[in-house]
């Protein structure tokens, strides 16, 4: 496709320029986020708004002829044929509270409501790769493994139907009502196909889990995520939830169980197992006393394949650190593409931000907290305009025009010094722990920015860890954080750890968990699953019960079987335990 036809087509020429220098063809389009266009300079939120929509149709375009799909990632190109009956996750997202406006307001403001809603709740799941499938009166109802499917199809609904809820003191203020959302997710097999007249067709899917999540959505209170007991047994380790017992769904035959969302996951580590790993802890205690006793930090860079238990000892490092007095705060790069890959900062300095809140919330960053900043000397005046770039939050009309004005190499180079700002005076304030995991996904507007945080542990209490798998880190890219490095490369559990581990999941050991600590070759994540499974019938495929299996799967290197990984046809993941019989 011709980029600059394409721009003259929406009116919008005028960017033609800004797209060729930052290297935008055609190809990338579909892929572009509301980030990457106002990295572009497209300041205008309108014409934001048109351009997205422009590329949301490239992207369904792309989504319903495979044809169109060769340049995707290798995950994302298992098409659905016509009538195909697919694994997917569906989200609804619904509106608390329009009812009662809508018997309140006039027809206008209504829709002024609607639009602001769908706006931030469309973003959200196509931003996660979710496809919108409809909206009935004030819900949303998305698709997240069809048309297009990928490994974690699941986590990404999640994580959408999050960050929608996360987006609503922001709509509550800028619409002045008192509005909330609720949702439900529920995952299952559903025929996804081309419904309607011969006059009019829409791509769509029916099936069970379609009912079931537009149900839990009906029992969701305002701000409730409720997920189906599939999406919470697929994604247990990674998520806080809370029972909430058996519901009736009308069409099911029994009561289904349901779960309430808390957030993703923040397990108390002192009540779970810890093996091994003695020397990492030792490096770790050392580095943690160099930073209080010098003030000055450092980066620890960790390093390991999937599974290892990269998360695991980090996890343990906030609990050391947050016991000797550090302030944590964490970003995770996620895998759904360069945009909102970005956002792993953003969280950071939104957590390190919020923390200094009176009032500390889950939501929005406000405008008064970014003055507050300024007021105390935090950051620049001259600053703050980045940092309402950074938040995604609206500035005031005056910090607009001049940021309007500004080329985007200024724009990316004041949110450096932004962060870098930021982080180092919330490292004086008090010694700060930051945790940025799974770089192997960060591209290099990610980087940079991980770049700016790690330029203040040189002179500041503040210690930075960073966590990659060595298929696709940046370091071996050439990539270079700044400041000094501790560079862990993490090992596979020893046997007596690995031995340990296994006692604990399983109380004694038996034949068959020696075999799995042996086929787990000191992976802890795959002695986990293999102890867990030791219920299942060793021939039944079992779905995936965490990203890592998917993607392992998605390399063909499950090490669980000497055999290559099968894929289900239609349904994404699977795998089959073969030759570890209980
Ligand atoms: N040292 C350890 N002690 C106990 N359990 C561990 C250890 N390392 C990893 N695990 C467990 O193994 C699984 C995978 O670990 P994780 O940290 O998520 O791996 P990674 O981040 O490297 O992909 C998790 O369930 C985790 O709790
Ligand atoms: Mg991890």
């Amino acid at each position: 496709m011709d980029v600059a036809e394409w721009l003259k087509g929406l009116g919008l020429d005028q960017y033609a320029p800004q797209f060729y220098d930052n290297h935008i063809t055609g190809d990338l389009l579909p892929n572009l986020t509301a980030d990457d266009l106002r990295d572009l300079g497209v300041s205008s939120v309108g014409h934001r708004r048109r351009l997205l929509d422009a590329i949301g149709l490239l992207r369904d375009k792309a989504s319903a002829d495979p044809l169109a799909s060769t340049e995707r990632s290798p995950v994302e190109q298992r098409e659905t044929a016509p009538g195909e009956r697919r694994q997917v996750t569906v989200l609804f997202v619904d509106l608390t509270g329009y009812t009662t406006l809508s018997k309140l307001l006039d027809a206008e403001e209504i829709e002024g409501i609607l639009t602001a809603f769908f706006e931030v709740a469309d973003a959200a799941i196509i931003e996660h790769g979710g496809t919108i499938d409809k909206h009935i009166g004030d819900c949303v109802m998305a698709v997240f493994g069809a048309p297009v499917a990928h490994d974690n199809d699941a986590e990404r609904a999640v994580l959408a139907a999050l960050g929608i809820r996360d987006s609503v003191p922001m709509l509550r203020q800028r619409l002045g009502r008192d509005i909330g959302v609720h949702a439900g997710i529920a995952s299952g097999e559903v025929l996804a196909s081309q419904v309607g007249s011969a006059r009019h067709k829409a791509y769509t899917v029916t099936g069970e889990s379609v009912n079931l999540a537009s149900r839990l959505t009906d029992h969701a209170r305002s701000g409730e995520v409720l997920l189906s007991s599939s999406v919470y047994r697929g994604l247990q380790d990674r998520l806080d939830c809370e029972d909430v017992g058996d519901i009736d769904v009308k069409g099911l035959v029994s009561p289904v169980r349901a779960w309430r969302l808390l957030g993703t996951r923040h397990a108390p580590v002192g009540n779970r197992a810890f093996v091994g790993r003695a020397s990492e802890l030792n490096q770790f205690a050392a580095a943690t006393t160099t930073c209080l006793e010098l003030g000055r930090g450092r980066v620890i860079y960790v390093r390991g394949e999937a599974g290892l238990g990269k998360t695991r000892l980090i996890e343990e490092f906030q609990h050391r650190a947050r016991r000797n007095g550090f302030t944590c705060h964490s970003g995770l790069v996620l895998d759904f593409g360069a945009g909102s890959g970005r956002d792993a900062v953003r969280a950071l300095i939104r957590s390190i931000v919020l923390a200094g809140d009176a009032e500390p919330s889950v939501g929005n960053v406000s405008p008064d907290s970014i003055g507050a900043l300024v007021d105390a000397g935090q950051i620049g005046a001259d600053h703050a305009i980045f940092l309402y770039d950074l938040l995604n939050v609206p500035p005031p009309i005056e910090l607009r025009a001049l940021y309007d004005a500004m080329d985007t190499g200024t724009r990316s180079r004041g949110v450096w010094t932004t962060i870098t700002q930021l982080v180092a005076s919330a490292a004086r304030a008090n010694a700060l722990l930051i945790v940025i995991e799974d770089l192997h996904w960060s591209d290099a507007s990610v980087l940079a920015r991980i770049s700016a945080v790690a330029e203040a542990t040189s002179d500041c209490p503040l210690l930075l860890v960073l966590t990659s798998r060595n298929i696709g880190d940046p370091m071996a890219r050439g990539w270079k954080p700044g400041g000094p490095i501790l560079t862990i490369d993490l090992a596979p559990l020893h046997h007596e750890e690995a031995l340990a581990l296994a006692r604990n999941v399983l109380g004694q050991m038996s034949p068959f968990a020696m075999s799995c600590l042996e086929r787990a070759a000191g992976n802890p994540l795959f002695l986990e699953q293999l102890l867990r499974n030791a219920g299942s019938t060793p021939t039944a495929p079992f779905r995936t019960r965490s990203r890592a299996w998917c993607r392992l799967e998605s390399t063909g290197s499950n090490p669980l079987t000497s055999r290559p990984c099968r894929r289900h046809p239609c349904s994404g993941s699977a795998f089959r335990l073969t030759g570890c019989a209980p």
